[in-house]
């Protein structure tokens, strides 16, 4: 059986969606089985009127399923991604992942090989806080944080050890270096949980 993998992200302008495609792209060419996933927009139309691109990306969705709790039972390697806000990952996504606790209690979540991707406006503007945020999460889930470190030389030149990330300079789009480091994460990912997925079966 493939291995299976998850990417759930928020996107309010579209980068980390773009993040999350790159991630799935790299994790696809090991030959793993690969669902993306978004969460649901929970802020106010208020909020959003106020943003002429957040507005044109919610109109011009839905860009992907939603994330159900079932996807992340399924998978056995995960990426979660979010733009940075306020140095932390977006309550939209936060909102997901606090209504994990049914299967954290199960033990459901242990063991998932996971990383995690964001994106900001500025290069000190809190990329690594948010990161770390997220990978808070998966150490309560007793999962197995896989960073990206400098392990491959890609990463030399774009490189984020803690995780794929990019800076969104006046509103840009990612560039090839960033959606080229988001690929080696997804390989990085997909391998990495092929191995530990592989042993956990044989040790059943
Ligand atoms: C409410 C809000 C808070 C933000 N906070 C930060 C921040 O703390 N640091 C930063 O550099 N950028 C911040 N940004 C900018 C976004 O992180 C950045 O534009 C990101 O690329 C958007 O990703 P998206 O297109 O996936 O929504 C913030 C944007 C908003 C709307």
């Amino acid at each position: 059986m493939s291995t299976r993998i998850l990417v759930v992200y928020y996107s309010s302008t579209g980068n980390t969606a773009a993040l999350a495609e790159s991630l799935a792209a790299g994790a696809r060419e090991t030959g793993a089985d690969v669902r993306v996933r978004t969460v649901r927009e929970t802020a106010p139309a208020q909020a959003v009127a106020q943003n002429p691109r957040w507005q044109a990306w919610i109109d011009t969705g839905p860009h992907q399923a939603l994330a159900e709790l079932a996807d992340l039972e399924w998978a056995d390697g995960l990426a979660i991604g979010s733009p940075t806000r306020f140095g932390g990952p977006a309550a939209q996504l936060k909102s997901f992942l606090d209504s994990t606790g049914g299967l954290w209690a199960k033990g459901k979540l242990a063991d998932k090989v996971a990383t995690s991707f964001t994106t900001a406006s500025t290069a000190h503007g809190g990329l690594e806080s948010t990161l770390l945020a997220i990978n808070n999460v998966f150490y309560h889930w007793g999962a197995i944080v896989v960073p990206l470190g400098y392990t491959d030389p890609h990463l030399m030149e774009s490189g984020n050890p803690y995780g794929g990330s990019f800076v969104s300079r006046k509103s840009a789009a990612p560039d090839d270096l960033a959606l080229g480091a988001l690929r080696v994460q997804g390989r990085r990912l997909a391998t990495i949980t092929t191995h530990v997925a592989t042993g956990l079966k044989r040790a059943e």
